[in-house]
């Protein structure tokens, strides 16, 4: 079924709607995007993704294409004209069109882009059993923390794991493991401590990995923001994944190595519990 989009001020059908060949994030990946969740028709954690929106447009001296209260209320629209109970609104901000060139245009006004995908994000069959990741060497580049719309690295890296029949990868760096292919990367060591990599300009500073930290800190668990390797997180007790539209979602091997008894850990269970009963409660159910 065809869905409603939306491009530059008009809402049309998918099959309408257009964008310049000379747009930039065509030609340069020249632009930024944000992932939103949606649950009960309603966006979870969206003004967390709105500022990381404007943290990725700031570093790349690019202007927003309209203000937050514009773009959310865009978001909501969709949302209903699509009837979007569960799933997804994709945003893309690029810098616009204009003769190909590396230097920024002057005066170019940004594109914006929204679409939404419909999507069983709380009650997942990935979720229930556990997924299976590869490492494979990270290639990006190395402003991992602006949400970049390049992402030709983290294809081939998912598609490195579908031809090893897994499900996703883990990236890694110097012998560290610094994120997943689009999700954050976490362990449970044997000690019960929840590990997962610092901020910084190796990883996208994920808007689920924030709340789960805050969850787990809330459950009084111990929390070490630090870099850890692949062997490291073979011998653990638990490992999981984040993202917008994974939430928190159990690793039960790596690289072929059972993570403990190749289950989903009973940390992990719990965080993706309280996860969901949290976004419910900001949408307003429970
Ligand atoms: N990806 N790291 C990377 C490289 C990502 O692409 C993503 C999100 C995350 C998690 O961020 P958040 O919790 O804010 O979704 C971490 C989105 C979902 C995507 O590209 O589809």
């Amino acid at each position: 079924m065809s869905r409603i989009v939306y491009v530059n001020g008009a809402y049309l059908p998918e099959e309408e709607a257009k964008i310049s060949v000379f747009d930039r994030g065509f030609l340069f990946a020249d632009g930024v995007y944000e992932v939103s969740s949606v649950l009960r028709r309603k966006l979870i954690d969206n003004s967390g993704h709105l500022a990381r929106l404007h943290r990725s447009l700031n570093e790349l001296d690019m202007a927003a294409p309209a203000s937050d209260a514009e773009i959310a209320a865009i978001q909501n629209a969709l949302i209903e004209k699509n009837n979007v109970e569960e799933g997804l609104v994709y945003l893309q901000v690029t810098r616009g069109a204009a003769d190909r060139d590396f230097a920024y245009p002057e005066g170019a006004r940004p594109s914006l882009v929204m679409f939404t995908q419909q999507k069983n994000v709380v009650d997942s069959p990935n979720a229930r059993t556990g997924i299976a990741i590869i490492s494979v060497d990270d290639i990006r580049w190395r402003r991992r923390d602006i949400k970049s719309v390049g992402l030709l690295a983290p294809c081939m890296a998912k598609m490195q794991a579908k031809s090893a029949g897994a499900d996703d990868a883990w990236l890694v760096e110097d012998g560290y493991v610094t994120e997943g292919s689009s999700n954050n990367a976490f362990i449970v060591n044997a000690e019960g401590a929840l590990v997962t990599r610092q901020l910084g300009n190796e990883i996208l500073a994920g808007i689920t990995r924030k709340a789960v930290l805050k969850l787990a800190r809330e459950q009084q668990m111990k929390i070490e923001q630090r870099p850890f390797s692949i062997e490291e997180a073979c011998n653990a007790s638990e490992a999981f994944i984040t993202s917008a539209t994974t939430f928190v979602m159990p690793v039960i091997s790596i690289d072929g190595t059972p993570v403990a008894d190749g289950k989903p850990g009973r940390l992990t269970r719990r965080l993706r519990e309280l996860y969901i009963q949290t976004a419910l409660e900001s949408v307003g159910e429970r």
